[in-house]
């Protein structure tokens, strides 16, 4: 099947295409390159064996999307392109609803235009908002509390009316929780500008003596050890998750619009996660514990129970190989 992946040179679609390629999928990546480079098709040629084919545009160029999609006879169509930094949407919300949710109405022309009407949609378990109650299943309310989130938000509401118009569209809004870690190879993994908003590549970055120390942002929450408690997936668990849901948007019971949480299910402090990483990398990672972030909850994590039971899918990657792939990828990428 020929697949488009929107932002798919960025660190999940990237993820993404490796695990639907390595099956047999032809991958067309679609992205603009405002926050991934190039060069991640070569190394995507290095694992694969063979380069996939990347179109440079922008998601709201609708006219280049309805090209791609027929120039490459595309089925379906996963959408990762989009902006991601909470504190970023704050201080430009237009950008935000641009990017995300223009974006994503580009897109859905174009696929109604080609008459392609799968999707596979990148959403985030930022839109439950405050948890009500642990773990998050996807009955819980939603109610996100910034820009991103309700761009997030915004989209997913769009998808289900545009489902609700027309029974043809088979639409899977998947929602990550915290996705960590790299492709066993080193090769492709997640490369923040500037200082990582994101725990993991912060440690990651101590952990090289890039950066002195890691700021834990509150240790007095009401969580085992005070620090804050958040649901850590594999990325190359999160590209299965996109596979199934791919899979499962084929089956004759897939009309319509469907969301899925893709996490674990377990929830990790932000010490351990520290811990875990100094295991896996044999290196020290110095922190001292400062006020909380505003905007953050004690705890999150999954309940991946729909998934599991629709898709037939399961997150397998424990914490320790986690921290083992975000080091060997910090590696690689620290000599490039
Ligand atoms: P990323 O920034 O690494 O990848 C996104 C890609 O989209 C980049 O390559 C970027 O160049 C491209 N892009 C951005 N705007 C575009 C546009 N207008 N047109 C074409 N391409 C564009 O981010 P990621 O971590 O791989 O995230 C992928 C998706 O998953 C995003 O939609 C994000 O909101 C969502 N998500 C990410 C996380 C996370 O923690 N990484 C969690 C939940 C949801
Ligand atoms: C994890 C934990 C922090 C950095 C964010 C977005 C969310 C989603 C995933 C896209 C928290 C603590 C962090 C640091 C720290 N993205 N921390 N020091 O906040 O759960 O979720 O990324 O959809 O929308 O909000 O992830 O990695 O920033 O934080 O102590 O330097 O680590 O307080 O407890 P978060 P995170």
């Amino acid at each position: 099947m020929s697949i488009l992946l929107t932002g798919g040179v960025g660190y999940i679609g990237s993820h993404a295409a490796v695990t639907l390629a390595q099956i047999g999928h032809k991958v067309v990546l679609y992205d603009n390159l405002s926050n991934s480079r190039a060069d991640v098709v070569s190394r995507l040629a290095r694992i694969l064996g063979h380069a996939p084919v990347l179109i440079e545009g922008d998601v709201r160029d609708t006219e280049l999307l309805a090209q791609t999609l027929r120039t490459y006879s595309v089925s379906a169509v996963m959408h990762f392109a989009g902006l991601k930094a909470v504190g970023e949407s704050v201080a430009q919300p237009l950008a935000y609803y641009d990017n995300n949710v223009t974006g994503t109405q580009c897109l859905v022309r174009a696929m109604r235009r080609c008459g392609v009407r799968k999707l596979v949609f990148s959403s985030s378990a930022t839109v439950y908002g405050e948890p009500q109650y642990l773990p998050l299943d996807e009955k819980h309310p939603t109610h996100a509390v910034n820009p991103y989130g309700r761009s997030k938000l915004h989209v997913e509401e769009m998808l289900s009316d545009l489902a609700v118009s027309d029974a043809d569209w088979r639409i899977a809004c998947l929602r990550y929780f915290n996705p960590v870690g790299a492709h066993s190879s080193g090769l492709i993994g997640e490369d923040p500008n500037g200082t990582p908003n994101n725990l993991m590549p912060y440690i990651a970055q101590v952990a090289t003596g890039r950066r002195d120390r890691l700021s834990v942002f509150g240790g007095d929450y009401d969580t085992p050890d005070g620090t804050g408690v958040r649901d850590y997936i594999h990325v190359t668990d999160l590209a299965d998750g996109h596979l199934a849901a791919l899979n499962f948007l084929g089956r004759d019971d897939a009309a319509g619009w469907h969301a899925f949480n893709l996490g674990t299910g377990t929830g990790h402090s932000v010490l351990e996660v520290i811990q875990a990483f100094e295991r896996a990398s044999g290196m020290n990672v110095p922190y001292e514990i400062v006020a909380r972030r505003p905007g953050d909850v004690a705890s999150s994590y999954a309940s991946s129970d729909k998934a599991r039971q629709i898709l037939g899918w399961q997150a397998g990657v424990r914490l320790d190989e986690m921290c083992i792939s975000a080091w060997r990828w910090q590696q690689h990428c620290a000599q490039l």
